[in-house]
């Protein structure tokens, strides 16, 4: 079956994959089983990856004769953005992508990458949680063969460096890395910096190596990504909150029976609920590991001037991006009911 390719001239991701693919072959696992393959880019500690075991054990709980769901964890299939295509084409089924490496795909996944979006983490989770709503979101992508199937807490980014920010004034002059979106760019360059797009798998020998100052993420990358080592100063200016979808092959899914989808429905949905609960605990432990394990030091910021300087923004994405209008305003009606709570 690989006779013809020139091994040598193949980039290491597809390597990988190839070899993954000749060992288990492409749908069979030898037993008669299909296999069904996941791609993320967290460790296995992650809550993600602890959601996606749930999400394994369910589905093969119940169709465990017919299907067997292999997890690949920390990009070992490639780059968010590579696993994306993998899903798309269905040489993998599933994969986990931010909703930022979704905005070339889909123009309303845009609104997730607006700062200071949603006026508190409650309201952020209500308007996740409103799945009747969400389901056409979902659908947005189903043209370029894949579909959001769930949603997963990533958290709330602030920016962390080798140097401290205290204000936007401390960030001139800095680069720092951002997810590969237009906004997230925009963003980092509305406080003076330079934007440094590149893969999150990247980011920590970046920072080690000078070639960027620091980044921007929730407090886990200091921890399961060990950008704690590399970088001290945590800055909570809480500018975004970016979920991370599951999404499934649309082929992969249309062609599962009635009762199939429902069961790989809720395995979705199980796995969600999962990765939200290790969420909340992982989330204390990592400040504790990274301030008193890493040495990073956590400062509460004034964020009214990153706010003020960000704010801009939407105006300018709603402008340019009419794909955004009708979830922004659902969100900010979920915003007035959750006020400034959690
Ligand atoms: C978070 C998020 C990932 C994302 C990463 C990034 O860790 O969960 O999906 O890839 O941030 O900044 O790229």
């Amino acid at each position: 079956m690989f006779k013809k390719i020139h091994w040598r001239k193949m980039p290491a991701v597809l390597l990988v994959l190839a070899c993954i693919f000749a060992l288990t072959g492409c749908g069979g696992d030898g037993s008669g089983k299909r296999i069904v393959r996941i791609a993320h880019s967290q460790s296995e500690t992650h809550p993600q990856h602890l959601g996606m075991l749930k999400f394994e054990e369910y589905v093969e709980g119940k169709l465990g004769d017919k299907y067997d769901i292999q997890i690949f964890p920390n990009e070992l299939l490639g780059s968010t953005v590579k696993a994306i295509e993998l899903t798309q084409t269905g040489a993998i089924d599933f994969a986990v992508a931010a909703t930022a490496n979704l905005e070339t795909f889909a123009d309303v996944y845009e609104i997730f990458s607006l700062p200071y979006l949603f006026v508190s983490e409650d309201a952020y989770h209500a308007t996740m949680e409103d799945t009747d709503y969400m389901e056409k979101v979902y659908e947005s992508t189903d043209v370029a063969g894949f579909r959001c199937v769930t949603w997963y807490n990533a958290g709330t980014r602030s920016f962390y460096a080798t140097k401290p920010i205290n204000t936007p004034a401390d960030m001139k002059g800095m680069k720092i890395r951002v997810q590969q979106s237009p906004a997230s760019i925009a963003l980092v360059k509305a406080m003076g910096a330079a934007a440094s797009p590149m893969s999150f798998g990247e980011v920590y020998t970046a920072i080690q190596q000078g070639v960027i100052d620091g980044a921007e993420n929730n407090e886990l990358a200091l921890t399961n990504n060990k950008h704690g080592e590399v970088a001290k100063y945590y800055s909570y200016d809480k500018h975004q909150m970016i979920p991370d979808m599951l999404i499934g092959n649309v082929s992969f899914l249309n062609n599962l029976s009635a009762e199939e989808r429902a069961i790989f429905e809720e395995a979705a949905r199980l796995s969600t609920e999962v990765e939200l609960e290790e969420w909340d605990k992982q989330l204390e432990e990592a400040k504790n590991i990274a301030m008193n394990d890493m040495g990073v030091e956590f400062i509460d910021v004034d964020i009214e001037p990153f706010r003020e300087a960000a704010l801009p923004l939407h105006d300018d994405m709603l402008e340019r991006n009419p794909a955004i209008h009708d979830l922004y305003d659902h969100i900010q009606e979920i915003n007035k009911q959750y006020g400034e709570g959690k």
